[in-house]
């Protein structure tokens, strides 16, 4: 059944409704979904344990509502296209009926592997459609995905491994990215040799590669699928029994746990993919995102199968072999809602519009942004030149702990602005609180962005830690769940996002805190200290900015220095966190108590020379000067 709205004027009275009466809203959307036994409390919650069950009592398994449901209608309907990296490489596709069959299979191996409900099984692998049938088939039976990004370091996936004691890793030989193929299982296997609690591995074969597999260990894909049952009887879970864990990152301490349930995040991602997209029978949907990242998890794999719509995988990467390749894939589909990041269109832009303009892009409906600010120049372009001022642009915002798209125009319904992610969708309640904790009630001035209301794919906890979800997100404001973001509303009530105004920083739509990265740099044998900050910067929306005290007693070249930091985050995080520049520096500007004065290193690191405000309380002030005149 359609959850869709269809004016504007709908928009506005469901949202009123859903502030009036929210337990009958989401109860009558979630009553269109497949329950095995029906919830006895819609919602019951506070924020100051917190404490957040939707559908209580409810029993279901969501693989069921995004396969088993549609088998009848839509079992020869295609699920996902997939490109591969290569232009003219052998794409694949996937109906319904034979992507439940592979889910079945996958699942019975796992069971048949001693895997139950509650298990954790660590998904590390490439954008193939065997990644999505590894998550359903956890899915199905009831055990908890975690999903890593396959450009995390090994170490970073054994943090994750780690503090989810997860049983199992699912992974492949290797994966293809532009002209290269990366070699990813001897990073798992790395990884195993510090994760006690991982029994097996299962390895796709993907690249070809030939890898050493350890006899009682890697079993390969292929291998165990064979002969498997294509039917298997899902687990029935209750609605806040937890379906993922995803890592993300903080201001403070390695990444956490974002723990998700089956009921809530079910019924938002499915009404919210609807919605923001206006997604309409027969269309061809495609995000671009990872499925290691949020944007993957709700709008690659569970909206759109939830919804029944039929998708896009890609392989590669956006430039190769040239940077028309996006455009080229929208093309050969008839793609009709496009999503990606801001970070992409930057990118993209200043390719130049021959690759763009020798593609037809008439289906396009709806192109949508996530993960960063779009900027009023990356927003045009994106909106002239690929949407041919045809196309709403629908600026989403959104985040791990919220499940699902929390801010954003509904395609071509609402009226959009440059810039301003819009309205909030129905369900959430924004709002906007000075440093005191009163409500922003003026137009037009930044607050810290809160919500005050619980909407169904709101995080329910960090796994293994419930006080630092607690001390995140719902202590700094007394009865609201704290962002992390700062936000203005205009006079028509649309919502503009500042940015983090936490110590996360945000490049090309991926999170660091800056403490992970100082944390991977410490490790370094050079270093003794470091600082690290955020910057504007032109393609990625900020860089990442270290300062680095050194060791006087190391003497070597500041340029071997530099390459054997980047190369301790690389081995502490991964790749995508390299800082863009490393200042050596002799120290940190520090208050008396001791205390590093970022704001003066972020200043310096956006280029002022000067005008530092008030730096009465440095231990040091000449550090700064000094720290000044070698800045990069
Ligand atoms: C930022 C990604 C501005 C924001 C879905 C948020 C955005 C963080 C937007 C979450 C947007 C996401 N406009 N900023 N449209 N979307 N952000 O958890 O700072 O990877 O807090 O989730 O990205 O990043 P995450």
């Amino acid at each position: 059944m359609s959850l869709r709205i269809t004016s504007y004027e709908e928009y506005q009275d469901k949202y009123a409704q859903s502030v009036n009466s929210p337990e009958e809203f989401w109860s009558e959307i979630a009553e269109t979904f497949t329950w095995k036994q029906p919830w006895t409390k819609t919602l019951d919650w506070n924020f100051s344990e917190p404490k957040i069950k939707w559908f209580e009592g409810g029993k279901l398994n969501i693989t069921e509502n995004l396969l088993d449901r549609h088998l009848a209608t839509r079992g020869d309907q295609v699920a996902f296209y997939w490109e591969a990296n290569d232009i003219d490489g052998e794409g694949k596709s996937i109906t319904y009926s034979e992507l439940h069959a592979e889910v079945c299979k996958l699942s019975n191996a796992m069971r048949e592997l001693g895997l139950a409900k509650g298990d954790r099984v660590c998904i590390y692998m490439p954008m193939i459609l065997e990644s999505v049938v590894a998550i359903l088939a956890c899915a199905r039976i009831g055990a908890i995905h975690s999903i890593v990004f396959a450009g995390f370091s090994s170490n970073a996936l054994a943090d994750r491994i780690n503090d989810a004691q997860a049983k199992l890793v699912i992974t492949s030989d290797g994966l293809n990215r532009g002209n290269k193929q990366v070699d990813i299982k001897s990073m798992v296997d790395e990884s195993l040799l510090s994760c006690p609690s991982i029994e097996h591995s299962i390895v796709v074969d993907c690249i070809h590669s030939n890898p050493e597999m350890k006899s009682d260990r890697d079993l390969w894909y292929h291998d165990i699928m064979e002969g498997q049952s294509t039917t298997c009887e899902a687990e029935i879970m209750d609605a806040e029994d937890m379906l993922f864990i995803l890592y993300t990152s903080g201001s403070t301490g390695k990444p956490k746990g974002v723990v998700h349930t089956c009921g809530g995040y079910m019924v938002y991602t499915s009404y919210s993919f609807q919605n923001v997209f206006q997604y309409e029978e027969g269309d061809v949907f495609w995000c671009t995102a990872d499925i290691g990242w949020i944007t993957g998890h709700s709008y690659i794999v569970y909206g759109p199968l939830l919804a029944g719509a039929t998708s896009v995988i890609f392989e590669g990467i956006p430039t190769y072999p040239n940077p028309g390749r996006f455009w080229q894939i929208c093309e050969k589909y008839k793609v009709n809602q496009f999503y990606t990041a801001p970070t992409a269109i930057r990118s993209l832009m200043g390719c130049g519009l021959d690759v763009v303009n020798c593609y037809d892009l008439s289906s396009l409906k709806v192109i949508g942004s996530v993960g960063e600010p779009i900027n009023q120049e990356a927003w045009h372009w994106y909106h002239d030149n690929i949407g041919k001022k045809n196309c709403p642009v629908v600026d989403t915002w959104w985040q791990t702990e919220t499940g699902g798209i929390m801010l954003s125009g509904l395609g071509n319904l609402s009226p959009m602005h440059p810039t301003h992610a819009g309205y909030p969708l129905p369900g959430i309640q924004p709002v906007l609180l000075d440093a005191e904790g009163n409500e922003i009630i003026e137009n037009n001035q930044e607050g810290y962005l809160c919500i005050k209301f619980p909407w169904p794919s709101i995080l329910r906890t960090t796994y293994g830690d419930h006080d630092r979800c607690k001390n995140v997100y719902f202590s700094n404001y007394d009865n609201y769940y704290f962002t992390g973001d700062g936000a203005k509303r205009d006079e028509n009530g649309m919502y503009r996002i500042i940015g983090r105004v936490d110590d996360v920083i945000n490049v090309s739509g991926h999170r660091f805190g800056t403490a992970e990265i100082e944390d991977a740099i410490n490790t370094n044998q050079y270093a003794i200290e470091s600082a690290v900050v955020g910057y504007p910067h032109d393609i990625k929306g900020q860089g990442i900015y270290a300062y680095v005290v050194i060791d006087s007693n190391k003497i070597e070249d500041s340029a071997t220095i530099i390459s054997s930091l980047i190369e301790s985050v690389s081995t502490g995080i991964g790749k995508i966190a390299k800082p863009d520049k490393i200042q050596l520096v002799t120290g940190l500007p520090k208050t008396r108590s001791g205390k590093i004065m970022r704001r003066i290193l972020r200043k310096i690191a956006e280029g002022e020379k000067s005008n530092f405000g008030d730096t009465s309380t440095l231990l040091d002030p000449s550090l700064v000067e000094d720290i000044v005149e070698k800045s990069i």
